[in-house]
Parts: C-alpha cells; sequence; structure tokens
C-alpha cells in the first residue's frame, strides 16, 4: 500500500512516461497519473474515460470562468432540487440523450425482441392487480380504450403468467401522483397477469402529451436552448417473466404531435402503435366501454435469461 500521507521526495522527477506538473497539453495525463497501484480498476477506468472527455470539452468550449462559475451554480441547484419526490439529476439525465443512451447500449436486442425507453419518474410498485379485461381508468374520464395483445418469446413462444405492470396519464396529461384529491389513487394503473396463451388486455383512457416537470434548472436550459418540455402521449409498461429479461417500455400513440420531439428522446420507431377507431356497438358491449372506442393490439417479444 501507498503512504499517501508521506510527501514524494523534493527531489523526485517525473519518469519517462509520468506527467507531474499541470499543462494545457498533459492536463488529461497528468490527473490520470495520479491514481495509485491500489485503484479500482472499474473506478479508474470510467474515471479516466470521464477526465479525457471532461477536458476534451473544455478545450473545445473554452469556458470563460464566469461560465464555468454558472456551471458549478447549475450543478449545485440540480443538486438542491433532488429529493424523495423529485430527482432533477435524472431529468437532466433524460432531456441530454444520456439516459436513452445508457438504456439502449444495455438492452441491445438482436431478435426482434420489444425495444425498451426511460422508467421515468411516476412508477410506482405495487399497483392494483387486476384480472384481464378490467377497466384501470378509475373516474370513466377520457376517450375509451381497449389495449390487448400476447407475450411471446423471440420465436413467438407464448409465456404463461408475464407479468405486465402498466402506468400512464390520462386525457389532461397528468399522472395520479400529480394530482392528488382530483384523480383517484392508482388511476391508470394496473399489474396484469398473461394467460395460458401468453395473452393480455386491459380498459383504459386514451392519454395525452404532457410537460416534464420543467420549473428549475432543467427547464431553464431547455428554455435557453429553445427546446420542448413535453413528452407525446404514450401508456408505459413494465414486463418481466421468471428465466426473461424484464423489458422497461412504452407504446406511443401515433398521432401526437411532440411525437418527433420527445423531451427526453425516449422514442423508438419500433414503440409507435396503431390505435384504430372501432364504432361497433356490440362489441363496446361485450368488452365494457362505450361505443366508439380506440383499440390497439400489441405484443411484447422477450428476451431470454
Ligand atoms: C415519463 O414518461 O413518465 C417521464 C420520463 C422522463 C422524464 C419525465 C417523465
Ligand atoms: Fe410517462
Amino acid at each position: 500500500m501507498v503512504d499517501r500521507t508521506q510527501r514524494p521526495e523534493s527531489s523526485a522527477k517525473p519518469g519517462a512516461d509520468q506527467a507531474y506538473y499541470f499543462t494545457v497539453e498533459d492536463s488529461v495525463k497528468v490527473v490520470q497519473d495520479r491514481s495509485g497501484p491500489n485503484a479500482d480498476p472499474r473506478v479508474k477506468f470510467m474515471v479516466d474515460a470521464l477526465v479525457k472527455h471532461l477536458h476534451a470539452f473544455i478545450k473545445e468550449a473554452r469556458p470563460t470562468l464566469d461560465e464555468w462559475a454558472f456551471g458549478i451554480k447549475f450543478l449545485t441547484e440540480v443538486g438542491h432540487l433532488c429529493n424523495d419526490w423529485r430527482q432533477e439529476f435524472i431529468l437532466l439525465s433524460d432531456t441530454l440523450g444520456i439516459s436513452m443512451l445508457a438504456e439502449s447500449i444495455n438492452n441491445h436486442k438482436m431478435s426482434g425482441e420489444t425495444e425498451s425507453t426511460v422508467l421515468g419518474p411516476f412508477y410506482i410498485e405495487n399497483a392494483p392487480k387486476y384480472p384481464n379485461g378490467a377497466n384501470i381508468c378509475l373516474d370513466g374520464k377520457g376517450e375509451p380504450v381497449w389495449v390487448y395483445g400476447q407475450v411471446t418469446d423471440a420465436e413467438g413462444k407464448p409465456i404463461p403468467g408475464a407479468t405486465l405492470d402498466v402506468w400512464q396519464a390520462n386525457e389532461d396529461g397528468f399522472y395520479d401522483v400529480q394530482q392528488k384529491g382530483i384523480q383517484p389513487d392508482m388511476n391508470l394503473r394496473g399489474v396484469f397477469t398473461a394467460d395460458a396463451e401468453g395473452r393480455y388486455s386491459f380498459r383504459s383512457a386514451y392519454p395525452r402529451y404532457y410537460p416534464i416537470p420543467h420549473d428549475g434548472p432543467v427547464g431553464r436550459m431547455l428554455q435557453a436552448l429553445d427546446r420542448n418540455h413535453n413528452r407525446p402521449a404514450h401508456l408505459h409498461f413494465i414486463v418481466s417473466a421468471p428465466g426473461f429479461e424484464k423489458v422497461t417500455t412504452h407504446i406511443f400513440t401515433p398521432d401526437c404531435p411532440w411525437l418527433r420531439d420527445d423531451a427526453v428522446f425516449g422514442v423508438k420507431e419500433s414503440l409507435v402503435a396503431d390505435f384504430r377507431r372501432v364504432d361497433d356497438p356490440e362489441k363496446a358491449a361485450q368488452i365494457g366501454l362505450a361505443n366508439p372506442f380506440k383499440a390497439v393490439e400489441w405484443n411484447f417479444k422477450l428476451a431470454r435469461e
């Protein structure tokens, strides 16, 4: 173990390829070379890469000292806004496309399995469990939707007993947790279990687009960049089954004005669904929805673990 309480000998001279004193040209190497022989290899790899890219950023952007201080103040404000209910750092990561990049490189699907997207801040564990066909729209508001489909493996073999955890915003673009006392608790959320053929179904309401939280530093950044702060309308799903990789995903409505300008870059082409308008009083009565209604068939393909 290197004793870091001892100063190196004053006569110490840089070795042939060791950098001791800071120069703009050698800045990356000077910082990287400070790690000792007992550095954790993964931490060293990560921090070295971060230093390399951050120094390249500073050399390219050449901030003034006032701009550097502004950046520090911005990140400090981001941190101060984080608590159990608000995660401004994740929002910053989302709006810079970093969350989607991390998500996508960790969930690279090779055989047409369902693609993943961001989890978002509005997921709640332990939503009510419902039988297939149930209506998760507890206040009856909004345009009725029938959602149904099958959960299979990559080859199309059904996965009986797969779990589908669903949540979404209402027709006004709000989640239940944002409208306590206005929407019933657990409105537009539910957990379903696929039947013996891997099939699931539920009734719901057509969601609307909504703004991400934009009253903090991330919102100011979006405004300064003249960027949209809305997310296109979607339903969230977490689909899981023993022996398969869990997928965190969405289905997007096809007619949303923000589909091509998602504030958090969550839209993948394969996740845009076809919601049909059905005008069929008999079918509506059979399902238990008002006529006409929207219907979407959405099948999930899970990757084996
Ligand atoms: C969401 O879809 O719930 C969401 C995702 C990222 C940021 C804000 C909201
Ligand atoms: Fe959402």
